[in-house]
């Protein structure tokens, strides 16, 4: 398509780009259609290379997406059925994340941007979590959807293993931090507890799944009070945990925490999840109802991985006084089609494109 000829004849409804996802341990590409459609959404995790470490490895995950990048690209197009032609634009991640995993993204699409001659987007990790809830419509199978795309003034919290931020959005590209974590993100904190208890990477699910056995009130852990409204910390209710733990074993402040886990019973591992998980959402879900109250928004949505989370789900409906839509878990952890979705408008709404020749990664890239 003349991208010329669409601009001036507002002839975006057929609109198709292309996303691209690197920043992390997930290479991904999808094609989403018009904003809304979902096309496509092809997904390579390093995650079974990063368990035996307990976490992401950077330079591992930087050699699985230089290995994995076109034929997760190539695979992308053949699920939505597009030839380079069917494709009007390209997005890509150019932070925030990790810098040696952006870079396999971001020159890929560069390069192809150059030789398939497609206008580039580039697209902030962070904000395009929020744009996995505008897709509404697929016929691929096994993804729920929400039946509506959100509406502004729109809340959205945006929870995942790097990142935990509360952002007011006026409409598309207008949008205030409130607020975000002082230390780990919440997925972080999760990870870090759930290595505490010998459970696996990764610690939102492994922590979910034990806590259905657990007593979520045996514990009290804190919820830090900071300065400004609607930051918090997860630094010491992750602490707060080593030190009941330790308690629990009958072990002093220097036992090595990495032995602990062998020393607790089922039961206690299943407390302390349940526990944990209350009061990390219970932190997040506390600072949403505040800015709840206080704006007044039309939507209040959710993504990042940590959106996958039922405790947190449960939580914010039971809270919040309008309807909450969700959306699928597979489009909650990082995919491209949420970078796709966010070019999609970019693109329809004039935003600058990028250009081929000189886009940086930005690995500390924030809202
Ligand atoms: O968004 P994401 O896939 O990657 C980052 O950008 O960080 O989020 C990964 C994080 C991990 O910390 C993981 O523990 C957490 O999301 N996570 C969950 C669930 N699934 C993934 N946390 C709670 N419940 C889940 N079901
Ligand atoms: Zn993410």
């Amino acid at each position: 398509m003349n991208v010329h000829y669409a601009i001036r004849s507002g002839y975006y409804t057929q609109m198709k780009v292309l996303g691209i996802e690197t920043s992390c341990d997930e290479t991904a590409a999808s094609v989403v259609e018009d904003g809304k459609r979902l096309l496509s959404n092809a997904v390579a995790s390093s995650m079974d290379l990063h368990v035996q470490y307990g976490g992401v490895v950077p330079e591992i995950a930087a050699r699985s997406h230089i290995e994995a990048i076109m034929p997760v690209v190539e695979q992308a197009l053949e699920q939505a059925e597009c030839t380079w032609d069917d494709i009007d634009a390209i997005a890509v991640t150019y932070g925030a994340g990790l810098g040696g995993c952006l870079l396999v993204g971001v020159m890929t699409a560069r390069t192809l941007a150059i030789t398939k001659n497609k206008p580039l987007y580039a697209i902030n990790h962070v904000e395009a979590h929020i744009y996995a809830n505008f897709i509404t419509k697929t016929t691929l199978p096994g993804y729920t959807l929400p039946k509506n795309q959100p509406s502004f003034p729109l809340l959205g919290l945006i929870v995942s293993g790097g990142h935990s931020q509360l952002v007011l959005f006026r409409d598309h590209f207008d949008y205030d931090l409130l607020g975000q974590t002082g230390d780990d993100a919440i997925g972080e904190a999760f990870d870090k507890v759930a290595k505490i208890l010998g459970l696996p990477y990764p610690g939102g699910p492994s922590i979910a799944k034990v806590a259905v056995n657990g007593d979520a009130h045996a514990f009290q852990f804190p919820k830090a009070k900071l300065d400004a409204k609607y930051d918090y910390s997860f630094s010491g209710p992750k602490t707060a945990v080593l030190r009941a733990v330790q308690k629990l074993c009958g072990k002093s402040h220097d036992f090595p925490s990495f032995k602990l886990a062998e020393l607790m019973s089922e039961a206690q591992k299943a407390d302390v999840a349940a526990s944990f998980q209350r009061t990390a959402v219970e932190t997040v879900v506390d600072k949403t109802v505040l800015a709840f109250e206080e704006f007044s928004p039309a939507s209040v949505v959710i993504g990042g991985g940590v959106a996958a989370s039922p405790e947190l789900r449960r939580q914010l409906s039971d809270r919040i006084s309008i309807p909450i839509e969700y959306t699928d878990m597979k489009l909650c952890t990082d995919n491209g089609a949420m970078i796709a979705a966010l070019g999609c408008f970019k693109m329809k709404l004039g935003q600058p494109a990028a250009d081929p020749y000189t886009l940086d990664i930005q690995p500390n890239l924030s809202m």
